[in-house]
């Protein structure tokens, strides 16, 4: 399997294959790769004759320097992973911070018509900037036909679909269901760097996220919030930064039910000094 770590390289590769008439996937990832990962990668294979995937830890999209440099960078690991699903069909673009930003490391300013300021947006600065910027650029190096997000980071699916829409990228954003752990923990590079106590404890965000879908049936988002704070205040290991029932399209918090709309709940936990984020359907 091909590791270009510079944009010549995988643009050249690329444009062989393209000239064949092969179809491209791309999935944009920061590595430490798991199942929740592969199964983007799994998909993008069905769809597509090719697939890219990026491995880069985007240092735009870090409002925290210290989740920044801790963040785990396993390129070796990761690629052995993506050779178990194929070794002849996907490209791995593992880039230089030099090579995809070219000396300036700086986010571009988007206007994402408001949904950059609700929840991550709201709780982690310049983030959706950051995220932006390094997925227009791959876009713009990779020109995948398809490229494909989870559901995990519900909100950056949402925006990147906005962004392809404002800047008429032509590539189709495919969503991507959560990948959960077997006790209902979804799957993330952070995951890793659980102490185990936290690793125990991890799978109530999701537990507490069900029983909030069924509360949602019968009360008021505004019930279902405060019951849902008051199960973390009563935590002892896990803290509450934010729950949170939005609208799907706007992303907006919710404020009276309407049976036309349809509605999630976000959530981002700290357990230690790791921040967790999970989100469900409610209707
Ligand atoms: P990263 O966190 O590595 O995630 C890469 C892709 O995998 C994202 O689309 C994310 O939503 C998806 N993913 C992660 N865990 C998942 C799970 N448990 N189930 C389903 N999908 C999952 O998201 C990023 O990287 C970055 O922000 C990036 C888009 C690469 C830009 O730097």
């Amino acid at each position: 399997m091909e590791v270009y770590k510079d944009k010549q390289g995988i643009i050249k590769a690329i444009e062989a294959f393209k000239a064949k008439k092969l179809t491209f996937g791309m999935v944009p990832t920061m590595g430490a790769l798991h199942q929740g990962h592969l199964q983007l990668v799994k998909k993008a294979l069905n769809e597509n004759d090719m697939v890219v995937v990026s491995i880069f830890v985007n240092p735009t999209q870090f409002d925290n320097k210290n989740d920044l440099v801790k963040y785990p960078r396993t390129l070796d690991a990761d690629v052995s992973l993506l050779q178990t699903v194929s070794t002849s069909k996907i490209l791995v673009y593992a880039p230089t911070v030099k090579d995809i930003y070219e000396g300036k490391t700086v986010s571009q300013e988007f206007d994402f018509d408001g949904l950059e300021f609700e929840m991550e947006g709201r709780f982690r600065k310049g983030h959706f900037d950051g995220v932006g910027t390094i997925v227009k650029r791959f876009f713009e190096i990779v020109k995948p036909h398809k490229a494909y997000f989870g559901e995990k980071d519900f909100q950056q699916l949402t925006i990147i679909k906005k962004l392809v829409e404002k800047y008429h990228i032509p590539v189709t954003i495919v969503g991507c269901k959560i990948h959960r752990e077997t006790n209902g923990l979804a799957m993330s590079s952070r995951n890793t760097r659980l102490k185990p106590e936290y690793k125990d404890a991890a799978p109530f965000i999701y537990k507490t996220l069900k029983t909030a879908k069924e509360k949602f049936g019968t009360k008021s988002a505004g019930k279902v919030s405060e019951w849902v704070e008051r199960q973390f205040a009563k935590h002892e290991l896990l803290q509450l930064e934010y729950f949170i029932i939005a609208d799907v399209k706007t992303l907006k918090p919710v404020k009276r039910k309407s049976n036309k709309k349809a509605y999630r709940a976000f959530i981002a936990v700290y357990a230690d000094d790791i921040r967790l984020i999970d989100n469900i359907a409610l209707n």
